[in-house]
């Protein structure tokens, strides 16, 4: 088996994608990709005996020259959804460019594709990445992802926020997610790479084993931290007043609103027996997630 590349390794999912992969592969068949080759991380991935490469999505030549002898790449969404569309097209004429000869893309579950969807921003861009993979030549793996458990916290705020206004706030309605924690989605994916020939040119929805909405949210974090969280779904207009008058950036409410829409209208109450087909068995519960945040 040739070497195989995880790009946004030194993110949440990409350091815990190395972490399993590691159990599963030499470390001489790992190589890494990083930004900042001088950082603490690039340090210890040097330390752990893994081939670090240095690139950015932004740099096509010193993503060519990162791809060198690689087989299989791992390539894990830029988080900047606007600078992804062009960065993205880097990324897979630097794959063809180098020989690269498997493409696994972490995208997203959708419903709605279209351009007036609440959620089209995000969506857009995996489905142009999607595209130009197949018509690449490459082959590929696409790994449609739910939304991360970690969210959650991200949406609704941490511990001491919850627990001090003991209400959840957002125009989510009684939309239900099929939330994943990020390290099912890394396993997983460990999985899949450690028999990447197995997965050519195939397609994954990456959904959890629950289905929740937010007033769900709400009852399991006050079983788990002992007070009562309400929950109050508002309309779209006074979540976005609200959120400006305490002077939260226009990014953030924009994000937090879209997201919220997309959830309303069903977007992840998906459901699919791919994640579990992969683990041999269902997703990290929810409760026992919310616990470790909320408790
Ligand atoms: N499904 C979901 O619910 C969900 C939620 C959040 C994010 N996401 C997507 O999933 C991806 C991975 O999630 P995560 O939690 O691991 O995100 P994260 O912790 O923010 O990590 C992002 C990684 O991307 C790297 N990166 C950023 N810009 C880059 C560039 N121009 N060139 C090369 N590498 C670059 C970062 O490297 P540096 O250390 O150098 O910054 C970091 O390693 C995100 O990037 C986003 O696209 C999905």
């Amino acid at each position: 088996m040739g070497k195989t590349l995880i790009t946004g390794a030194t993110g949440g999912l990409g350091k815990a994608v190395v972490e399993f992969l590691s159990k599963k592969l030499d470390k001489s068949q790992i190589a890494v990709l990083v930004r900042d080759g001088q950082s603490e991380q690039a340090g210890l991935f040097k330390q752990q005996g893994l081939d670090l490469r240095t690139g950015d999505y932004d740099n096509q030549d010193s993503l060519v020259k990162a791809f060198s002898g690689i087989d299989t790449l791992y390539f894990i969404s830029g988080p900047d959804i606007i600078a992804r569309h062009i960065q993205h097209e880097k990324v897979i004429q630097a794959a063809k460019e180098a020989g690269v000869k498997h493409v696994f893309y972490t995208s997203t579950v959708r419903k709605d594709e279209s351009l007036t969807a609440p959620l089209s921003i995000v969506v857009s861009g995996h489905l142009k990445t999607e595209l130009l993979l197949k018509e690449s030549g490459l082959n590929y793996t696409l790994l449609r992802h739910s939304l991360y458990a970690e969210v959650i916290p991200m949406f609704i705020g941490d511990k001491a926020k919850v627990l001090e206004t003991k209400s959840i706030y957002l125009p989510v309605e009684a939309g239900k997610v099929a939330f994943v924690p990020r390290r099912d989605f890394a396993q997983a994916a460990a999985m899949l790479l450690a028999d990447a020939k197995a997965h050519e040119n195939k397609t994954y929805h990456l959904l959890g084993s629950e289905k929740i909405n937010f007033e769900e949210v709400a009852q399991l974090i006050s079983e788990v931290s002992g007070e009562k969280v309400s929950f109050h779904s508002p309309s779209v207009e006074e979540f976005e007043t609200t959120l400006k008058a305490v002077g939260l950036p226009q990014e953030i409410i924009s994000t937090l609103s879209s997201f919220s829409q997309g959830i309303a209208r069903g977007e992840f109450d998906q459901e699919s027996l791919d994640l579990e087909t992969i683990h041999g068995r269902k997703t990290l519960d929810l409760r026992t997630f919310l616990s470790r945040i909320y408790s």
